[in-house]
């Protein structure tokens, strides 16, 4: 039996979110203190015995050290790689050896790559189960299920919201995720990109593709924000105006990603927010921020990113549980078999599949049902010409 992975948002169900949301919410009320109930302060022994190990090629505040402290609150160990200089990668080794390695060594995996596809990729090589913590500008799905808590926590629903997303949607693995989620909880995802940083062509299609969402111009939107670019909603929504946003989620210009810099990107304050769709508006953000949501915003009564950073704790703890008791269970969405199409390559220069350090990384493509018939890259989700 192959291990449970969490390489994609789209990895877990709906009912299956639910679950660690419930997880999650009893290790809250049992493990914090009720003056700061978003912190998790005190520990439990349902992991006690397990080793959980953090590979990090990329830097992190947030996610590895509350991975580290989720599984220490749950009575586990931790070890740790965070700088692939002071690691066998500096020599060489391959990604798919390096995971080989640490499945020997740890009971759950928690992946961070600059390349897009790593964790899927990876986990072709886990014998436990491998959790992606960000790969590339390509997914970050357990920052999703910190969001998606934080708004049920915060809003009481998860259904039929309005959410914005500002900032880069190009190459914020963070707001690919969320997006992906949302459109299973039948938002109105509104678009506010930075300039010429809109969700890229992939991101756009497969919203279009796997969850009937359209894509509405500027135009069509009756009386929204001129900041609003466009919008996705669900296909057969009514046309419908955008007054009341329930969730604004700012992201950085991911520096890291791009050769340009970014110019006219927008800082959100209270002045940004000042108008009446935004009266009543969640303001979330992964973080870390550069310079694009004001510090003299943090204490409004809109702003949630803090305790949204906090939940990262009782989360990643529900998670590692349930993917430790789920252990040997086969993910519903999971597909190991990989399609190989003679002489096809990732077009994604930033995919897995390209990197030369990794020859188990070969094309892994399924055909897309539509016409003319068209090719995505199972690892990074990137659409490829047949050409
Ligand atoms: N949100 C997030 O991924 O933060 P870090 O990069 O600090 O882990």
């Amino acid at each position: 039996m192959s291990p449970r992975h969490l390489t994609s948002i789209d990895d877990l169900s709906l009912e299956e979110i639910g679950s660690i949301f419930f997880l999650a919410e009893k290790y809250l009320r049992e493990l914090a203190e009720p003056n700061i109930p978003y912190r998790v302060s005190k520990s439990t022994n349902a992991c006690i015995g397990s080793v959980l190990a953090t590979l990090f090629y990329e830097p992190s505040t947030r996610t590895r050290l509350s991975f580290e402290s989720a599984m220490l609150r749950l009575g586990g160990q931790v070890i740790s790689s965070t700088d692939p200089m002071a690691s066998s990668t500096a020599k060489g080794e391959s990604l798919a050896d390096t995971i080989r390695m640490a499945s020997a060594y740890a009971d759950v995996l928690v992946l961070r790559h600059p390349l897009e596809g790593a964790a899927k990729f990876a986990a072709e090589y886990a014998s436990v189960p491998l959790i992606n913590a960000g790969d590339g500008a390509h997914e970050h799905p357990t920052q999703t299920l910190c969001d998606l808590f934080t708004i049920r926590r915060e809003r009481g629903t998860l259904n039929d919201l309005t959410v914005a997303l500002l900032g880069d949607l190009k190459s914020g693995r963070t707001a690919h995720s969320l997006a992906y989620a949302l459109a299973r909880y039948g938002a109105n995802i509104l678009l506010m990109p930075a300039k010429s940083l809109e969700f890229p062509d992939h991101v756009a299609a497969r919203l279009q593709d796997a969850f009937g969402y359209r894509h509405m111009e500027t135009g069509s939107l009756q009386g929204a924000d001129e900041r609003i670019t466009g919008a996705f909603v669900p296909e057969g929504a009514a046309l419908r105006t955008f007054n009341d946003i329930d969730v604004l989620y700012v992201t950085r210009f991911q520096k890291e990603r791009s050769a340009a810099i970014a110019t006219d990107y927008p800082t959100v304050n209270a002045a940004f927010l000042a108008s009446e769709p935004f009266r009543n508006t969640l303001v979330l953000h992964p973080l870390p921020r550069v310079g694009e949501l004001d510090p003299g915003f943090d204490r409004d009564n809109r702003a949630g990113y803090f305790r949204q950073a906090s939940y990262g704790v009782p989360v990643r703890m529900a998670l590692i549980t349930f993917l430790l008791k789920e252990d040997g269970k086969r993910l519903a969405s999971e597909d190991n078999s990989a399609r190989t199409y003679d002489g096809i390559i990732c077009g994604n220069a930033n995919c897995i599949s390209r990197d030369a350090g990794e020859p188990g990384a070969s094309p892994n493509l399924e055909s897309l049902t539509s016409d003319p018939p068209r090719l995505r890259c199972l690892y990074c989700g990137h659409e490829v010409s047949r050409a």
